[in-house]
C-alpha cells in the first residue's frame, strides 16, 4: 500500500468564492444564451466539478457530452502536441456549443480543441474556464467566461489534480511547483 499524502494544499479560492462566481458566470450565460439549447462540452478530467456546479445553476437548457485531450511533452510545460483520447458522442454541426475548461495555461490544449470543434461547423463556439493564468500563455486563445485569474502558482482541488490526487478537495489550494501537471 501506499503511504496516502499528508499535504494539506494553501487556500487560494475558498469554496464560498468560488460557489458565488459560479452563480455569477451562470447568471451570464443564461442571459447570453436565453432561448438557445446548449451543448456543454466539458474538458476531462479538471472540468468535472466546475461542469457539475455551472449546469445546474443554468436556465437554459442543455445537453452534456465530454472530451478528453492528451498533450505530450513532460514537466510543467505543455509540448503542443495534443491528441484527442476521448471524442465527443454528440453531433456538433448547428448547436450552441459551450466548451467547459478548468485552467487556461500555455493554451495549447484548448487551442487545439477549438480548431478541432470549429471545424465541425457549430452554429456558435464559446468558452468558460474557471482559472485563468494569463502569464503562462504562449499561443492566442479567445475565452468568453473566466472564472478566476490567477498568479502563476501550480493549484489543486475542485477538479484539478496533480498526479490524480487531490481533485475532492472542495477548494482551491496550490502547492509547490511540482515537477509534473496532469
Ligand atoms: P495548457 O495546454 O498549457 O493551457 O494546459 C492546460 C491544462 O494543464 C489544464 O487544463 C490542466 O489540466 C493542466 N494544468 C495547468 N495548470 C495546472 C495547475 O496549476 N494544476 C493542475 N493542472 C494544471
Ligand atoms: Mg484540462
Amino acid at each position: 500500500m501506499h503511504e496516502p499524502p499528508k499535504l494539506t494544499p494553501a487556500v487560494l479560492l475558498t469554496r464560498e468564492q468560488i460557489a458565488n462566481r459560479v452563480l455569477e458566470l451562470a447568471e451570464q450565460i443564461s442571459a447570453d444564451f436565453a432561448g438557445r439549447e446548449l451543448l456543454v462540452v466539458g474538458v476531462l478530467k479538471g472540468s468535472w466539478m466546475f461542469l457539475a456546479d455551472l449546469v445546474r445553476l443554468l436556465t437554459v437548457p442543455v445537453t452534456v457530452d465530454f472530451m478528453m485531450a492528451s498533450s505530450y511533452g513532460s514537466g510543467t510545460d505543455s509540448s503542443g502536441i495534443v491528441r484527442v483520447v476521448l471524442d465527443l458522442k454528440s453531433p456538433v454541426e448547428g448547436s450552441d456549443v459551450l466548451v467547459v475548461d478548468d485552467i487556461l495555461d500555455s493554451g495549447l490544449t484548448l487551442r487545439y480543441i477549438l480548431d478541432d470543434l470549429r471545424r465541425r461547423r457549430p452554429r456558435s463556439l464559446k468558452v468558460a474556464v474557471l482559472m485563468d493564468k494569463p502569464e503562462r500563455r504562449s499561443t492566442d486563445v479567445t475565452v468568453d467566461y473566466i472564472g478566476f485569474k490567477i498568479p502563476n502558482k501550480f493549484v489543486v482541488g475542485y477538479g484539478v489534480d496533480f498526479a490524480e490526487r487531490f481533485r475532492n478537495l472542495p477548494y482551491i489550494g496550490y502547492i509547490d511547483e511540482p515537477a509534473a501537471k496532469g
